[in-house]
């Protein structure tokens, strides 16, 4: 596996995969890999000659009392992951290599940016969209992977490619959970045990929620309603939002009848964790 540190390092190798004329699948990530990022890691090599892997904690995405100092890094273990997976190229560059100190171009996809995540980390999908359209034109990859526990993320990007004529396809993988039902997560290494017993109230609410549509009920009031008392369970759990909304727009939908996205986004201990699940049309 070759490691790029410049954007210049990246191109040149990236030119040399396509001149051996190889389709690039390009997995976009943070770092501190877990089993959902090499979900997206081997679904990328299924679908394309070559994979190009990305590790870039991007300041701009974090919030100024968000976890961007402390947000864990985990580089020598990552490589070893990624090296098994038979990765090609991994980029992991510094801020000052992908941001100019007096950058002033950014990607704002409207609306969308301002619901769900958007609504409580302000200026989070300016910062996603814009460092996930340098990464597009730096690696200009055919396929691009991306996991469904971001849900809100996937329908910004989604926007983006289309509004911006992205030349490139958007895969969107399956939510990796851990046996107790967690959703795999960089942040589940902040929590305590206490923490990681009461984070299982999402998955719960979730399935409560998922369950109760499946028995036929389409009210989105009243769906949120019986998903609220079963996260009342958990005291110490601090929600965000709970919303059933149009996956595409994130807008609130007031029933689930055409399909839906639940969505949660909650505080347990130090971590602010989110997870969804998405409700098939009648
Ligand atoms: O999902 C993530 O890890 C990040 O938001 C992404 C897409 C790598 C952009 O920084």
């Amino acid at each position: 596996m070759q490691i790029a540190r410049t954007i210049a390092e990246a191109r040149a190798a990236i030119a040399a995969l396509r001149a051996a004329n190889k389709t690039v699948a390009l997995v976009p990530t943070m770092g501190a890999l877990h089993r959902g990022h090499l979900s997206l890691v081997r679904a990328a090599r299924a679908a394309c000659d070559a994979v190009v892997v990305t590790i870039f904690v991007n300041p701009t995405q974090f919030g100024p009392n968000e976890d961007f100092s402390k947000y864990p890094r985990t580089f020598d273990a990552d490589c070893a992951l990624l090296q098994a997976e038979n990765v090609d190229l991994l980029f992991a560059p510094q801020p000052g290599e992908m941001y100019a100190q007096d950058a002033t171009t950014v990607v704002e996809v409207e609306q969308i940016s301002a619901r769900l995540d958007g609504q409580s980390r302000p200026g989070h999908f300016r910062g996603v969209a814009t460092v996930v359209a340098k990464l597009f034109n730096i690696v200009a990859p055919g396929k691009a992977f991306f996991g469904q526990k971001d849900a809100a993320q996937v329908a910004v990007l989604r926007r983006m490619v289309r509004d911006l004529n992205f030349n490139v396809e958007l895969v969107v993988c399956p939510i990796v959970r851990e046996p107790d039902g967690l959703a795999m997560s960089s942040r589940n290494r902040y929590l305590s045990p206490q923490d990681r017993r009461s984070a299982l109230i999402l998955d719960r609410v979730l399935r409560h929620i998922q369950s109760r549509a499946a028995a036929g009920a389409i009210d989105a009031a009243e769906l949120i309603d019986s998903g609220l008392a079963v996260l009342a369970d958990e005291p110490d759990v601090r929600l965000d939002y709970l919303r059933i909304v149009d996956p595409d727009t994130l807008a609130d939908l007031p029933d689930v009848e055409r399909g839906a996205l639940v969505a949660i986004a909650a505080h347990v201990g130090p971590a602010r964790l989110i997870d969804n699940v998405l409700i098939p049309s009648r």
